[in-house]
């Protein structure tokens, strides 16, 4: 055994506004895998994660949900924490960033950069929603696209012609969170000087940190020239506030990756183990970022700078895995295929998504396919076919023989089983998690051929032949232990379950060896086979229709719906059935009537745009329904306090709304 390695390991931190989907587990059962087979190599691995618990998006989330962010976060924690465990990923600890010890770090971190002269202040002018008194990032604010006019698009680029531009370009921007007219607002915000370390990072990109093809996408960046990065938000805001300022607060970016030091410190206060031993400036230990393509930046450029000016160690390597599509396609909603990690769960078992995930997994970035005909067919064909096969044809004669395996008939074969675990070593080592299963179900094919050569089943109808059988059957029995330590990061539970039956604990700290002269149990099946009604159940539940087309035609078109309200939004709207007391025409104004309606005893004065299709006189005295909680608005002409209803294209067809008969004025219509 080489030397035992300190290791310390994370996954990217899941955001804590929405649930996890089967993305977020091929990065958590990639990672879970590699630190499985560190520890099962007998090495010093740990592994945390932790949920990202600040940014507008969660403080508007908990907003929506009508709870506190906290309390929000605090769910969400356990929602995911419950999943991963259901998957078998295990975290050591799993933490949040919304914590003591992630709140002194980051502190500590930018102290320290400031310190250094790496953080810069200066005044910038963003989009400001005037309604919701927010700053608005690009992705709040919506528009017609400046070059192709289409509708409905983001503050930063055009879904339809690809264009990028600037929010402000936009025509008629709003706001998605309250509909209104962002406006531009001036304020101080802080950053960090990054282009101070391009000389570092050129360097440190190069230095066998990344994969090249990550480390190739990065030097386009670097060479184009790298711009300070703004670290701080205004209030209001879910985060840390900066120490010594008020009203600013770190942006989310700043302090998550400092999650994983601070994870790792929460761990470290209840376990007693050394926090500086992995994260000083000279630690020998090693540190394995494992995250996804779109977050590259964050992980090789700010963390390695921040780190290094905050006199900490920078990470071994930033392992970067490409992003999962389904049946060859984008995840989607609507097809059922935006697959929610605990809908999974409550349909298929955990190991056969661990096993096709590794056996497709590289050590590349390139995205990865689940296509659920292959998954069902590879699952079935290499779990269930070739390895349980291995042993629920063998263990039977051993258990009628005695239990007792015996010693090993061919040597040679087995020789094969034991040299392949170099390889397989290697390959994981390296995270070529398909290439060693490949390797692993080659030594299967090689078991169920010599199983099947000899035909047990067969020999044993012959007299005399029960030590010829049972040597046979005990070098399956050892092909099937060799086979189930080759796959035991990968499946975990299969492994326990087999090792209860060979009442052992399979170990891969030394090269396997052949095990004779001790009892096994009883066999008892280990996996069954994938049912595709579970699959077609799983895609029907996590079916949901596709948000409102955006390619509608005719009116909808024209003029597209508004951000969606919900049902609490909606009920805000007090109508109530108001009697025009009197109508007059407005000095000046083409299309507006003045009316005075009568509340039942409260009397306003409303403005409203029926000039064209009624006469004053025909008015007065009728019932009408009325927004009787609109704020007053101050128009031209004067306060217009309410809102009466009125419907129609224009001109002479504008039908104000009657109530029903013998409506009371001041009665509550909705
Ligand atoms: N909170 C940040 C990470 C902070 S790390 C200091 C974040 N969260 S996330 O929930 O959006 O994504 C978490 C991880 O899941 C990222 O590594 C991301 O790349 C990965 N994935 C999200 N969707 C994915 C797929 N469809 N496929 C594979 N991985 C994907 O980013
Ligand atoms: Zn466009």
């Amino acid at each position: 055994m080489s030397q035992r390695r300190q290791i310390l390991v994370t996954s990217a931190l899941p955001y804590a506004n929405g649930s996890l989907h089967l993305g977020h587990l091929l990065e958590h059962i990639q990672t879970d895998i590699w630190v499985r087979f560190q520890q099962t190599r007998g090495h010093d691995c740990t592994y945390v994660c932790a949920d990202d618990a600040h940014g507008t998006a969660i403080m508007l989330k908990a907003e929506e949900l009508g709870i506190s962010p906290e309390a929000h976060i605090e769910n969400m924690k356990a929602e995911h924490m419950a999943d991963f465990q259901g998957f078998l990923i295990n975290h050591h600890n799993y933490h949040s960033t919304h914590s003591e010890e992630n709140k002194a770090l980051s502190s500590l971190i930018y102290e320290r950069l400031k310190a250094n002269g790496h953080i810069a202040s200066r005044k910038i002018t963003q989009a400001f929603d005037p309604e919701k008194q927010l700053f608005l990032a690009d992705r709040y604010i919506k528009g017609s696209c400046p070059k192709c006019k289409a509708e409905d698009q983001y503050g930063d680029n055009c879904e339809a012609c690809g264009a990028t531009y600037a929010p402000a370009d936009l025509i008629n921007p709003r706001s998605v969170i309250s509909g209104a007219t962002p406006i531009t607002k001036e304020s101080e915000h802080f950053f960090f000087r990054l282009p101070a370390f391009q000389d570092f990072l050129k360097d440190w990109t190069r230095a066998g940190h990344l994969q090249p093809e990550v480390a190739n996408k990065l030097a386009e960046w670097l060479d184009a020239g790298l711009q300070e990065w703004d670290i701080s938000r205004d209030a209001p805001y879910f985060g840390f506030e900066i120490p010594g300022e008020k009203d600013k607060f770190f942006y989310v970016w700043l302090d998550a990756p400092i999650g994983y030091m601070a994870a790792h410190k929460n761990l470290c206060d209840l376990t007693g183990a050394d926090w500086h031993a992995i994260w000083d400036k000279d630690s020998t230990a090693e540190l394995y970022h494992f995250i996804g393509k779109d977050i590259v930046n964050f992980h090789a450029l700010f963390w390695p700078a921040m780190l290094s000016s905050a006199q900490f160690r920078t990470p071994t390597k930033v392992c970067v895995h490409g992003f999962l599509t389904v049946n060859g396609k984008k995840m989607s909603k609507s097809r059922g295929t935006f697959i929610n990690a605990k809908s999974y769960l409550e349909h298929l078992n955990p190991e056969y998504l661990r096993y096709y995930f590794a056996a497709k997994l590289t050590a590349g970035v390139d995205d990865l396919d689940l296509n659920l005909e292959d998954f069902v067919n590879r699952v079935n064909s290499d779990l269930v076919g070739k390895v349980v096969n291995i042993a629920s044809r063998t263990a039977k004669f051993v258990n009628k023989a005695g239990g007792q395996l015996a010693e090993n008939p061919e040597p040679e074969l087995w020789a094969a089983f034991v040299n392949a675990g170099s390889t397989i070593a290697e390959l994981y080592e390296a995270r070529e998690f398909g290439r060693a299963m490949r390797e692993i179900m080659a030594l299967a094919d090689q078991a169920n051929e010599y199983i099947a050569a000899k035909a047990p089943w067969s020999l044993a109808k012959q007299e005399g032949t029960e030590a010829e059988v049972l040597a046979i059957c005990s070098l399956g029995i050892n092909m099937f232990r060799a086979l189930l330590t080759y796959l035991k990061p990968v499946l975990p539970a299969m492994t326990e379950a087999a090792e209860a039956f060979l009442g052992e604990t399979l170990t891969w700290e030394a090269p396997v060896s052949y095990r004779a002269g001790s009892q096994i149990n009883t066999f008892t099946p280990l996996m069954t086979r994938v049912d595709t009604k579970a699959i077609d159940a799983m895609i029907e539940a996590n079916k949901q229709p596709e948000p409102a087309p955006q390619t509608a035609t005719g009116p909808l078109a024209d003029e597209p719906l508004a951000p969606e309200i919900s049902f609490d939004d909606f009920a805000k709207v007090d109508l109530r059935v108001a009697l025009i007391k009197d109508a007059q025409h407005v000095e000046g104004a083409d299309k507006l009537l003045q009316l005075t309606l009568d509340l039942g005893g409260e009397t306003r004065n409303v403005f409203s745009g029926i000039k064209s299709a009624y006469k004053p006189e025909d008015l007065v005295g009728k019932l009408t329904v009325m927004v009787a909680n609109l704020a007053p608005r101050k128009m031209k002409f004067g306060m217009s306090e309410g809102m009466v209803i009125a419907a129609g294209p224009g001109k002479k067809e504008i039908y104000l709304m009657e109530p029903h008969a013998g409506a009371k004025p001041g009665q509550r219509v909705m």
